[in-house]
């Protein structure tokens, strides 16, 4: 089952905007809401270093990144959403691209951050995407996944209410799967899930290890 409002949200920026304001609210806002994978790594990285938002769309939740000065690459497979991006977001440098097979250099990435995005994909291609991001990061490095997670009794219903609108079949199959052990079963490791927003988000880091067979 496909949802005929999610390509006019993308299509129609501010229906976009406004899903996204409504919906961050349980969270303390937009702001608090593309802030969260900054909040969690800061203090693992050094200053200045090179960051990769996947599906950075029009880049809203990488511009926390680029104003505390870290060197950020979008991914996205949207031309639209990048142009929006560059005009929104001028330092962010863009890639257009698929997240399950990204055109960037194994090992080149600080951080890589997917935000509110991972719902979008299949669970094959979700494997494939966090496969990708493992492979991207250096050694040591960090993920910061930011998503829809079941949420509790006070938020169940208008979660249930917004997946009918606004999500597909994809994000019901991710919310029915257990992310962390999805994330070390694929070799990650300090894997740590914290749940947001009356559950109904979480929030997951995760390290690509210092040693591993590919490094
Ligand atoms: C819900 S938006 C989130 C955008 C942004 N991360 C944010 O937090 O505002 C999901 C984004 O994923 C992108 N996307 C979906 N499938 C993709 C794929 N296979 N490869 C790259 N980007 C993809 C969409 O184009 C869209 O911009």
């Amino acid at each position: 089952m496909s949802s005929f409002l999610r390509p006019l949200a993308y299509r129609y920026r501010w229906i976009y905007d406004t899903v996204t304001a409504v919906s961050s609210l349980s969270v303390g806002g937009v702001d608090r809401l593309r802030s969260l994978g900054l909040e969690a790594l800061q203090a693992h990285l050094q200053p200045g270093s090179a960051v990769l938002d996947l599906c950075c769309g029009s880049g809203e939740a990488a511009a926390p990144w680029l104003a505390a000065g870290f060197a950020v690459t979008g991914l996205d497979l949207s031309p639209r959403a990048l142009e929006l991006a560059a005009t929104r977001h001028p330092m962010l440098e863009q890639v257009e691209g698929l997240a399950e097979n990204p055109p960037l250099p194994a090992g080149s990435f600080s951080a890589i951050q997917l935000s509110v995005a991972l719902h979008e994909f299949p669970r094959t291609e979700r494997e494939m995407v966090l496969s990708s991001a493992l492979k991207l990061l250096q050694p040591g490095g960090w993920l910061v996944l930011v998503d829809l997670h079941p949420a509790g009794p006070w938020l169940r219903l208008p979660q249930q209410i917004f997946c009918e609108l606004f999500e597909t079949d994809t994000a019901t199959a991710m919310l029915e799967d257990d992310l962390p052990s999805q994330l070390e079963r694929l070799g990650f490791t300090f894997v740590k899930q914290e749940l947001l927003a009356g559950k109904a988000l979480q929030r997951i880091t995760a390290m690509r290890p210092i040693q591993t067979e590919q490094s």
